[in-house]
């Protein structure tokens, strides 16, 4: 099977592409990624040199590209690509709404007009806006969105625009809306990395507000495996929720167990500016395990040591991104005052 994976340079495309390799050596990839400051060529160092590998620089948005990858024969898409942090879309959302909405739009097109056998789309539990405090709801399937950021309602409109593609034109596609992940090759922007990295350069953990929202946290290599349970066993036209196994961990609690894995102490916190519209997440993947057999392996504790270990033997692979992403946080909290 040829598949066309975009944003494959980014932390779960990367992870992906090294999962489905391993588990289908025969499959041939091609990683469309335009190489913005969230890719790292670093992550797929161990891949490259395998032949049913290849790469192409370039912008999901630019159809001519796009037009001429699919012409090779695409049989599947993985569409990952995106601008996917929430505060950079406080920044500025206009990227957002190229990338997320018009970019997969061209992606659609394509896929339509060559007649893709799979495109799915990977989006985020983030469009279903924000669960109260001390509420025990979970998002599914049937949640309306109701996305808060930027971010959110970009992957919002892409989502409607993936539907309206299977309903209008009978594109043959998978939607999966999964929660926080975490893992090997994230980008240090996000809090778990963040927080890792701020540890081992001698920095404090930052904490937003008073650390009392709370996620949902999937390791990346169970969401690897239930997108390849979508792809294998899924059903076209169906969305299917992607969570962890555990619900309900506020900010605080989860940096207490990286300051403990750590070997660090609270005085290691500090407290910042809260995110405007700072929502909370949980997702329940019943029907996933019920319609496909998928379950996480994963518990929080046992995939945050290991994450830590990664950061912890991989300091040559975020150098660059870290400088670069806690510029980026200056520059935002500059902003909020
Ligand atoms: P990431 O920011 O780490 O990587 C995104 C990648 O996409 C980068 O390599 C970047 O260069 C590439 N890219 C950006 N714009 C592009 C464009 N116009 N054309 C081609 N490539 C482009 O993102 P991630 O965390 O790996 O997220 C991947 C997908 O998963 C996104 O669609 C995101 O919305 C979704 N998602 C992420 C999470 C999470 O916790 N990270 C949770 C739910 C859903
Ligand atoms: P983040 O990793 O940005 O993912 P998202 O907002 O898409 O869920 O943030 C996860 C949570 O951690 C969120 O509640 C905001 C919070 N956070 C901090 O408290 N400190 C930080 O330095 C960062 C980056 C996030």
């Amino acid at each position: 099977m040829k598949i066309l994976i975009t944003g494959g340079l980014g932390f779960i495309g990367s992870n992906f592409i090294r999962y489905w390799l391993q588990q289908h050596p025969n499959d041939e990839i091609i990683n469309l990624d335009k190489v913005t400051y969230a890719a790292n060529f670093k992550s797929m160092v161990d891949v490259e040199s395998n032949l049913n590998y290849s790469f192409v620089r370039g912008d999901i948005g630019d159809a001519q590209l796009v037009d001429k990858i699919m012409a090779q024969g695409i049989e599947t898409i993985v569409h990952f690509a995106a601008e996917s942090h929430v505060d950079r879309s406080i920044d500025d959302p206009s990227l957002f709404v190229k990338t997320n909405v018009l970019g997969t739009y061209v992606l659609l097109n394509a896929a339509a007009k060559y007649g893709v056998k799979r495109f799915h789309h990977i989006s985020t539990d983030e469009v279903f806006g924000s669960i109260d405090f001390g509420s025990k709801k979970q998002f599914s399937e049937n949640t309306p969105y109701d996305p808060s950021s930027p971010y959110s309602a970009s992957k919002a409109s892409s989502d409607h625009l993936v539907r309206s593609f299977y309903k209008t034109f009978g594109l043959p596609i998978t939607i999966s809306n999964c929660s926080n992940n975490y893992g090997p090759y994230q980008h240090p922007e996000k809090m778990i990395p963040r927080s890792i990295t701020n540890l081992l350069t001698g920095q404090k953990i930052k904490v937003y507000g008073k650390g009392l929202n709370f996620r949902d946290w999937l390791h990346v290599e169970d969401h690897c495996s239930a997108i390849e349970a979508i792809l294998l066993k899924g059903k076209i036209g169906e969305t299917y929720c992607v969570g962890g196994l555990k619900k309900g961990t506020s900010n605080i609690d989860l940096v207490k167990t990286i300051l403990e894995i750590m070997g660090k102490t609270e005085k290691d916190i500090e407290y910042v500016a809260d995110r405007p519209a700072h929502d909370n997440y949980a997702v329940s993947w019943d029907k996933i395990s019920k319609e496909l057999g998928w379950k996480p392996k994963y518990d929080l504790e046992s995939g945050l040591e290991q994450t830590i270990k990664w950061y912890t033997e991989n300091q040559d692979w975020y150098q660059d991104t870290k400088r670069e992403a806690e510029e980026f946080y200056i520059k935002l909290n500059k902003i909020k005052k």
